[in-house]
């Protein structure tokens, strides 16, 4: 756990560097969508293991994070949980720009994606596990969506739960953060 924390939050943070000093200019000139539900805030690198690790991410799943920001989420479940692949989808094209750059500096492009689309409207239909840091009110509103993916299915959220809508199955706190965690129903 120790081992993989280190090398995440070493890679991500030398990676960002090097995004953020080659590549800045050109993606300010680009606009969201649509204006962010929430800003972009990273979750710390032990939250992101935490999440992971909780979700029992491994070589079988496909990991879909819900806001990815730069990416950090995603390329972690690729780069040092071993999945399949991951997508992360943001309404801020800027970010997306910054997470591919970054996925490409640590070489895992050819198995993370990012789309420069809302979360509210994207397909995640394939996914087995989602990773989410938004808000408990927009987790809430996600509900049916996150209900409707195959059985077994798990969510991890940073900060927010679902309120009395969907309790969670597990809480972790880390570093004073919390986790929560659910496994969608058979339907
Ligand atoms: C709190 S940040 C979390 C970033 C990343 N998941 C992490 O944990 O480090 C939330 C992200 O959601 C994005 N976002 C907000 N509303 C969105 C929407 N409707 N569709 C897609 N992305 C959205 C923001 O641009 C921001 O990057």
């Amino acid at each position: 756990m120790t081992r993989v924390l280190a090398c995440c939050a070493m890679t991500l943070a030398l990676a960002t560097a090097s995004v953020l000093s080659s590549s800045g200019s050109q993606a300010e000139a680009q606009s969201p969508l649509r204006s962010p539900d929430v800003p972009f805030i990273p979750t710390p690198p032990e939250v992101v293991v935490a999440m992971l690790s909780g979700a029992k991410v491994g070589p079988g799943d496909v990991v879909y994070d819900l806001g990815s920001g730069d990416g950090r989420i995603a390329i972690a479940a690729v780069r040092d949980f071993h999945a399949a692949r991951a997508t992360g989808i943001d309404i801020d094209p800027r970010r997306v720009s910054e997470a591919r750059e970054i996925a490409t500096v640590l070489g895992v492009a050819d198995k993370v994606r990012f789309l420069n689309q809302d979360l509210f409207t994207t397909d995640i239909g394939d996914a087995t596990v989602v990773t989410l840091y938004l808000l408990q009110s927009l987790n809430i509103k996600l509900v049916p969506k996150l209900r409707s993916l195959k059985p077994g299915t798990r969510i991890a959220s940073h900060s927010f739960d679902m309120g009395s809508v969907w309790a969670p199955e597990q809480k972790l706190i880390v570093n004073g953060q919390k986790v929560y965690f659910w496994t969608v129903p058979g339907h």
